[in-house]
């Protein structure tokens, strides 16, 4: 059984959806920044500023490697999973990629406020911030087998859209 792994911007809502799916699924979640989490026993803005986001990507890419072998998973992945293709090729072997979106405003109310993301981190330019990383993040989103804008419907719904996309694959036979 492939994973369903949800790739996406921060605050496009991967966790929250990617919970509600295993439970409508009844598939076990897991989530790359909480497995980074838990294998190095710091919090992500430690690793941050203890050992910087080089190192942070290298255990980024362990938990990637880990859980790519693995079946059967809701993953939810940190915003810059997708930016080590290695990562990718991973993920798609045996999942389907499946990206949260959301307008830069829609980010911005989000994630404001929030003091757990170490690249979010300019307080009175927070909204170019996340504009000229939208930006230079897309092309890699685009990776994705199926895209869904969270902008302006519940958790819930994204969770429908999502088991509604898998079952076209599935009366297509590609999954
Ligand atoms: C990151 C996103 C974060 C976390 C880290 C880096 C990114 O995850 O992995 O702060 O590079 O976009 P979320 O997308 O869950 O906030």
């Amino acid at each position: 059984m492939k994973n369903i792994v949800l790739i996406g911007f921060m605050g496009t809502g991967k966790t929250t959806v990617g919970k509600r799916l295993a439970g409508r699924l009844g598939r076990q979640f897991v989530d790359t920044d909480l497995e980074i989490e838990r294998v190095t026993g710091k919090t992500i803005p430690q690793i941050f500023a203890q050992d910087g986001e080089v190192r942070f990507r290298s255990e980024e890419r362990l938990v990637i490697q880990k859980l790519s072998r693995r079946e059967g998973l809701v993953i939810a992945t940190g915003g810059g999973v997708v930016l080590d293709p290695e990562n990718v090729a991973d993920l798609k072997r045996n999942g389907v990629l499946i990206c949260l979106a959301a307008d830069p405003e829609i980010i911005y109310q989000r994630v404001k406020g929030k003091k757990h993301r170490p690249l979010l981190n300019k307080k009175g330019k927070l909204r170019e911030q996340i504009k000229t990383l939208l930006a230079a993040r897309a092309p890699f989103y685009a990776v994705a087998d199926f895209t869904i804008d969270t902008g302006n419907i519940s958790s819930g719904e994204v969770a429908n859209k999502i088991i509604n996309y898998l079952d076209s694959l599935r009366t297509n036979g590609e999954l």
